[in-house]
């Protein structure tokens, strides 16, 4: 069986930057399910269908879908239908209406099956909201990583100044506190912490000790 590490936690608790990090030191093949949701939001608005009232030509963009995620050493490059889209999931269109888009069960439905085809055989950390609990309850480290919101739209906010994209902390903030409201709310998937998964509150520590304290964690439980 493959060594799974399954993180959750809500938007800008530095999941992406850590679970990268541990994948090129671990060798563990890095999924990002939130990019998953992320490339069928940025079709659905490519094609002008972004509200939740066309949720059956939604569903349908989701099942047409080619996916694909490349990993080169722990660096995730996500492809919607061959093209290159590792930046453009990132904008503030998709941003501002993935949350929503996850919350329809049949699409659901696509992306786990999809995390679950891509991690068969191998040694992953996969990060999201429903890891722990829905995609692999059965994975041999389980962990929450969590923050205080204001703290988590500054990390989001400095991130996407980093990355050139505009907007501001007011802004940034409204999103993630929209986000949270949204993902611990869904009918299925909802974000939640498992009975038996490692809550690491992140509000206090720099990304290099979050790091260390995960690797800890799962070299622990690899032994
Ligand atoms: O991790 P992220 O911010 O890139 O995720 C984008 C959205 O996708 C987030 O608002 C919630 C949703 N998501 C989800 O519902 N389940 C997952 N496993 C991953 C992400």
């Amino acid at each position: 069986m493959s060594f799974v590490v399954a993180i959750d936690g809500p938007a800008g608790t530095g999941k992406g930057t850590i679970t990268k990090l541990i994948a090129q030191e671990l060798g563990l093949v890095n999924i990002d399910t939130g990019a998953m949701y992320r490339c069928i939001t940025l079709k659905a608005i490519r094609k002008g269908v972004n509200s939740l009232e066309k949720s059956e030509e939604l569903i349908q963009i989701a099942k047409d879908s080619n996916i694909h995620i490349e990993n080169h050493e722990g660096n995730q490059q996500t492809f919607l239908d061959g093209e290159n889209v590792t930046t453009e999931i990132r904008c503030k269109e998709v941003s501002d209406f993935v949350s929503q888009l996850s919350s329809i069960p049949e699409i659901r439905e696509v992306v786990v099956k999809l995390a679950r085809n891509m991690a068969e055989g191998k040694d992953v950390i996969m990060e999201g909201r429903d890891i722990t609990t829905v995609i692999f309850p059965e994975a041999q480290v389980k962990i929450y990583l969590d923050a205080d919101v204001e703290e988590r739209a500054k990390r989001r906010f400095k991130e996407n100044q980093e990355k050139g994209i505009l907007g501001s902390y007011e802004q940034v903030l409204e999103n993630v506190k929209m986000r949270d409201y949204n993902d611990m709310h869904k009918k299925v998937g909802a974000l939640k912490i498992a009975e038996d998964a490692i809550i690491v509150d992140t509000t206090k520590m720099a990304i290099e000790e979050v790091k260390e304290k995960v690797k800890e964690i799962i070299l622990e439980r690899r032994k």
